[in-house]
């Protein structure tokens, strides 16, 4: 369908016959399932990233190990910017697919704050931490991402740490942390209910128990960014010295 017309239907809600266009819809679901993808992807993200705990060997094993050392020599972490332009290229669309949901003015946005306080509505604070760590994100999860995507070479148990403690990236990391898990999780949480996934019998109970484990994951995943980047801090403490010397694992 040519460009135009679907421009038209978003606007007016209605196609070229007058009847109710099917593109709102299917941005719906298209916003589901990228936002989806993007919670399972950080869900993986964090757990392998926090491989520091078990000390900078199984970090810097788990780097080669995506960097495809089992088929390369020696690794290639062009693998890794294809990957982070992939995550990119989602993380970007899926952006674009929400700024519609965005208040279209501060008019809006004051309107909304006073229904906010009116209802005291659980959907309606769900959606505005979704739009404030949304637009926290967009900024600071670009940073990494591009980071990512131009400095492949530069993840390991040392590089990561001093990226971290000497270039001063923990702010960032903090903030992206913080704003990542409540989104995703959040996020999650709100297409259980959109899609009614575990409503089942008792829709009522259900949510409720959805909304108990929910919280859960966003404390247990904030514990473990939270551990993981201490840990990376302290490595970046102890490395300063030998800033920008490369981890070299021991043989046996
Ligand atoms: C393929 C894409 C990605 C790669 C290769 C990647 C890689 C990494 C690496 C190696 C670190 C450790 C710190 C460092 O070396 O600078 C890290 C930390 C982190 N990344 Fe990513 N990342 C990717 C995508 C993302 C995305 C899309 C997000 C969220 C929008 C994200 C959020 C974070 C956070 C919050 C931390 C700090 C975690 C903590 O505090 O424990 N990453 N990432």
């Amino acid at each position: 369908m040519p460009q135009k017309e679907i421009t038209v239907e978003l606007l007016t809600g209605k196609d070229k016959v007058g009847k109710k266009s099917k593109w709102p819809a299917r941005l719906d679901y298209f916003q589901s399932a990228t936002g989806l993808f993007l919670a399972l992807f950080i869900t993986f993200h964090i757990l392998f990233e926090s491989s520091i705990l078990f000390g900078k060997e199984a970090m810097y094993r788990l780097t080669k190990m995506f960097e495809g050392e089992p088929f390369i020599e020696g690794g290639e972490p062009l693998i890794i910017t294809a990957l982070a332009f992939v995550i990119f290229s989602m993380f970007i669309f899926h952006a674009f697919l929400a700024m519609r949901k965005f208040p279209a003015s501060y008019k809006e946005y004051q309107r909304y704050r006073a229904h906010r306080k009116l209802l005291k509505h659980d959907d309606t604070n769900l959606w505005f931490i979704q739009i404030t760590t949304g637009f926290a994100m967009f900024f600071l999860g670009s940073i990494h991402l591009y980071m990512m995507m131009t400095s492949p070479e530069k993840i390991g148990p040392y590089a990561s740490a001093d990226r971290i403690y000497s270039d001063w990236m923990w702010p960032m990391y903090l903030l992206l942390l913080i704003s990542v898990v409540l989104h995703a999780w959040v996020g999650v949480y709100r297409l259980i209910i959109k899609w009614g996934w575990f409503d089942g019998r008792d829709p009522r109970r259900n949510r409720k128990r959805s909304k108990v484990i929910i919280k859960t994951l966003i404390a247990v995943y904030l514990l473990l960014g939270l551990v993981s980047l201490a840990s990376y801090m302290k490595i970046g403490y102890d490395h300063k010295d030998d800033y920008g010397s490369r981890y070299v694992m021991e043989k046996n």
